[in-house]
């Protein structure tokens, strides 16, 4: 059977958006612009570049950044094999070397993955082998050898294992390094927007495609004035928005020498506790006592709110920077709540941490969460560099901006051209181009309508004028302008045509 003729049997089936991911379509894709656009104003006010870093990375560069045992990493990512295939031809006794070219070749242009697996086998045994090759003038001498490396080789893969960003701060700072922005004047400040995979259980405001809108600080100091800055500016960016019930908490979670001595202490006092507590924040004594703050368990809370907080552990450094970001943030006029229970569930944060909540999101309210990360361009392999950002769920600030009626009405079209005839069908097309490049939105019916249908038309879709072309139109040169909310009609020329309708969409706008 033909393939077209097998394709024609196939049974039609309906698809729809896999679990966690959705459309969005308009007029609610209006409101998304109208936040990304404030977005752009208000982050380049405060001198951010925009950055798009690509979606898939190497999983090895959030794990490493993120914290492999975190649950975005450990339970949440999609990662694939980026290609599975084997490498060709096959290494065989005889014909090493053609092969071993081959590798060489594939290794240098990227295609072996330059991660561990592929360091390991090109980089270091190719001299083995290389000798092996040179010096054995009877290739069956290292025969040995020689076969225990092409099983090593066999093990090898085109491409290596990805994953789509489940968050973008580690992108950023390995485009950092990647580009050598420690060259740029300093403090680097980026922003982003785009959508991240976490593999969540979906519910209200949580999602498994879901958008950020994120700035990130790099490089510079760790004055406090920068931390107040960042979180300046995100609110200053709700407030635009005129998000509600905006609500941002406060924490230091220390650094490498207080942090460690804190997470012990409250070790042991949760270990006091232990039979009081749920399996998770059981299990978490072992692998996170932090995380156990985070517990949202009606049973626990009574426990939790006697454990040492970590506000009265920092070390010296620590506090001082925690009272100097409060100090910063209060000159700045930004109204905060500290929390010591904020520790957040990524890895790599140290000293101050925020979360901002907003109104009518239910169990998901957080609407941004940020800290800082000094350290973590130095643990992906570039120079020591300070670093604070933060991340907005696109998604819940959409929700929330909804819930409190913020949402832009759909914005219908200024004209809708009803045109009849010929003649007049070539004037409607001219007219159309000539709105439009002056800035309305236009609709123009492919096709002829009776003027009572296209009228109709027009209401349905929301226009404000419609433009009624007939043969008398066009051969007075007089245009006649229906204004839908009252009925009125105005005959005008083309030039003054125009001219009105930019003045009554200054009055309406
Ligand atoms: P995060 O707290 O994991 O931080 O995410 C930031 C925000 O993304 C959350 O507060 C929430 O609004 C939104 N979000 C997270 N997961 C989902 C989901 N499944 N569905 C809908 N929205 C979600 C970060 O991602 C860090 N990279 C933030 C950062 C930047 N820290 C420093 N720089």
């Amino acid at each position: 059977m033909s393939e077209g003729a097998a394709k024609k049997e196939e049974k039609p089936r309906k698809f729809q958006a896999i679990r966690g991911t959705r459309d969005l379509l308009p007029p609610e894709t209006a409101l998304w612009n109208r936040v990304e656009q404030t977005a752009h104003e208000v982050f380049s006010n405060f001198g951010f570049g925009e950055i798009r870093p690509p979606i898939f990375e190497a999983t090895e560069l959030f794990a490493r950044s993120v914290g492999s045992e975190t649950d975005i990493v450990s339970k949440e990512m999609y990662t694939f094999v980026d290609r599975s295939e084997k490498l060709e031809p096959q290494p065989v006794i005889g014909s090493m070397d053609v092969f071993l070219q081959r590798v060489k070749q594939l290794y240098k242009s990227g295609e072996i993955p330059q991660d561990e697996i592929g360091l390991e086998l090109v980089e270091k045994q190719w001299r083995k082998v290389d000798d092996l090759l040179k010096g054995a003038s009877n290739i069956e001498s290292g025969a040995i050898e020689i076969y225990e490396l092409i099983m090593l080789f066999e093990a090898l893969r085109l491409g290596g294992d990805v994953s789509l960003r489940p968050e973008a701060t580690a992108s950023v700072c390995r485009a950092y390094i990647e580009h050598n922005m420690q060259q740029l004047p300093q403090p680097v400040k980026l922003y982003y927007m785009g959508p991240m995979f976490r593999r969540e259980r979906p519910q209200k405001g949580r999602y498994r495609q879901f958008y950020q809108i994120g700035a990130e600080v790099l490089g510079g100091s760790d004055a406090p004035a920068i931390d107040a800055e960042v979180i300046e500016m995100v609110m200053m960016f709700f407030d635009r928005l005129e998000l509600q019930g905006v609500r941002l908490d406060l924490n230091s979670i220390g650094c490498r020498e207080c942090r460690p001595k804190y997470v012990e202490l409250l070790r042991a006092e949760l270990l006091k506790v232990k039979d009081k507590l749920g399996p998770d924040s059981q299990r978490r004594i072992e692998t996170n006592p932090l995380r156990v703050l985070d517990s949202k368990l009606e049973s626990e809370q009574g426990i939790i709110a006697t454990l040492p907080r970590i506000a009265d552990h920092l070390c010296e450094d620590c506090a001082a920077h925690y009272a100097a970001v409060k100090h910063q943030l209060e000159m700045r006029g930004v109204i905060y709540r500290e929390n010591w229970r904020l520790v957040r569930g990524l890895d790599y944060y140290m000293r101050t941490t925020f979360e901002i909540t907003a109104q009518g999101l239910g169990s998901q309210n957080a609407v941004c969460g940020g800290g800082r990360y000094d350290g973590l361009v130095e643990l992906l392999g570039g120079p020591p560099t300070k670093g604070i950002g933060f991340a907005i769920g696109e998604d819940r600030l959409i929700l929330s901006l909804q819930e409190s009626g913020k949402a832009p009405a759909q914005q219908g079209r200024d004209v809708y051209i009803a045109w009849m005839g010929e003649r007049a069908h070539a004037t409607a097309i001219r007219a159309a181009k000539d709105l439009r490049k002056a800035g309305f939105s236009v609709e123009l019916p492919p096709v002829e309508q009776k003027f009572g249908k296209a009228l109709g038309q027009a209401d349905k879709l929301g226009a404000k004028h419609a433009l009624i072309l007939g043969d008398n139109e066009v051969s007075e040169g007089l245009w006649t302008l229906k204004t839908l909310a009252d009925g009125s009609q105005l005959k005008l020329p083309e030039p003054a045509l125009i001219e009105h309708l930019r003045k009554s969409k200054a009055v309406s706008s």
